[in-house]
C-alpha cells in the first residue's frame, strides 16, 4: 500500500494533484505538518489542510512534526482525518496523547526519528494502530533513504510479533521504486512516497507502480 505525501505536490495546482491522487491506487494521502521547532522547516497549516480535505477522497494520514502535538488533536479530527501520527520524541506523555487521539475518534500512530531505537515503544505498541519509522531525518522531502532503517524494521517486526500488536508498519522518507520491494519484504505495510511520485513524468503511474509492489 502507498500513501503519496502532499509535501512534494505542486501547491499552485492542488485541484489537479488531488484529481490524480483520487483516481490512483493510493490507499491514503499523507500530510506533513511542520512547525519549524520540532523540525527545521515549516510546511502547511490548517487552512491548506481544510482545502485539501475537501478535494481528496482518500483517507487522510496526518503526520505531525510539531512540539506538543496534543494541542492540535481536535483540529485534526475536525478535518476528517482517520489517522493522526505523533512523534515519540515530541510527547512527554505519549500514553495520554494516544488515548486522546482515540477519544477524538481517530486511529493513533507513533513515529520514531532515525536515531530513536524501536525498544522505546515496548510499552505502547499494543495501544497504537500504526508505527511509522522515519527513514530520513524529518523536515524535508527528497532526502536519501537511511540504510540502517532495514535492521530497525527487523527489530520492529520482532517487537510487534512478540507483543501481539496488530499495528501497521509505515515507512516515511526516501522511498523509491528501487527500494520499495525490499521494504515490502521487510514487512512494511504502508510506503509514504513524496518526491519519487510527484516528480515522476506520470505521478499516477509511479504511484500505482509502488502500490503494486
Ligand atoms: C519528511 C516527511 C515526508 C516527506 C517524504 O520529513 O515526513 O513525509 O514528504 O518525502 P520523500 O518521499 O521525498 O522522501
Ligand atoms: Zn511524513
Amino acid at each position: 500500500m502507498v500513501a503519496p505525501s502532499l509535501l512534494s505536490a505542486d501547491f499552485g495546482n492542488l485541484e489537479s494533484e488531488m484529481q490524480w491522487v483520487n483516481a490512483s491506487h493510493a490507499e491514503w494521502l499523507h500530510l506533513d505538518v511542520m512547525d519549524g521547532v520540532f523540525v527545521p522547516n515549516i510546511s502547511f497549516g490548517f487552512p491548506v489542510l481544510k482545502h485539501v480535505a475537501r478535494l481528496c477522497t482518500k483517507p487522510l494520514d496526518v503526520h505531525l512534526m510539531v512540539v506538543q502535538p496534543e494541542k492540535f488533536i481536535q483540529q485534526v479530527a475536525e478535518l476528517g482525518a482517520f489517522l493522526m501520527s505523533v512523534h515519540y520524541e515530541a510527547c512527554t506523555h505519549l500514553n495520554r496523547v494516544i488515548a486522546q487521539i482515540h477519544e477524538a475518534g481517530m486511529k493513533a500512530g507513533v513515529v520514531l526519528n532515525p536515531s530513536t531505537p524501536v525498544c522505546m515503544l515496548e510499552d505502547v505498541v499494543c495501544d497504537v494502530d500504526v508505527v511509522m519509522l522515519m527513514s530520513v531525518n524529518p523536515g524535508f522531502g527528497g532526502q536519501r533513504f537511511i540504510p540502517s532503517t532495514m535492521s530497525k524494521l527487523a527489530r520492529l517486526r520482532r517487537l510487534l510479533d512478540e507483543s501481539g500488536s496488530h499495528a501497521l508498519v509505515e515507512v516515511d522518507g526516501g522511498v523509491t521504486l528501487d527500494n520499495a520491494s525490499m521494504l515490502r519484504k521487510a514487512g512494511v505495510d504502508m510506503l509514504v512516497a513524496g518526491s519519487c511520485v510527484f516528480s515522476a513524468p506520470s505521478p499516477v503511474e509511479a504511484c500505482n507502480q509502488l502500490a503494486s509492489l
